[in-house]
């Protein structure tokens, strides 16, 4: 299982977007440092919190380390062909881009946003 281990130097910054202001981390230089390799799922620690962070289509997404249903770690899933990520326990589905159950059981994942940037991959986490 692929395991970000990923230091945070001092480059936090506060936005506001949609009335919601979030406090943007340090993840990773770029995308290649976030240590993919031949999968699109990798664990990082960020600001005292474990996320996940997923590659699909060119683009990287962001989300809880723990399955919202019964806590199963979302690293050991993987992302389907349409852009959401399965829980390794029972396969509820999550879409990347909102955290959304598309399966139906009424858990929904908390997801945050992810940019590249010239300092390096951030994540907000809400202020
Ligand atoms: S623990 Fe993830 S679907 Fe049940």
């Amino acid at each position: 299982m692929p395991n970000a281990i990923l230091t945070e130097p001092d480059t936090s910054h506060t936005t506001m977007s949609n009335n919601i202001e979030y406090q943007w981390h340090f993840v990773a230089e770029n995308e290649e440092a976030l240590g993919f390799g031949k999968y699109d799922i990798v664990q990082a620690e960020v600001a005292g919190k474990t996320i996940c962070i997923a590659r699909f289509k060119e683009k990287l997404y962001a989300f809880q380390s723990l399955c919202p249903h019964a806590g199963a770690k979302m690293v050991m899933g993987y992302i389907d062909a349409q852009g959401n990520a399965v829980c390794p326990l029972h396969r509820f589905k999550f879409a990347l881009k909102n955290g959304f159950n598309v399966t139906g059981e009424g858990y929904n994942m908390r997801t945050y946003p992810i940019e590249i940037r010239p300092e390096g991959v951030i994540v907000g986490f809400k202020g």
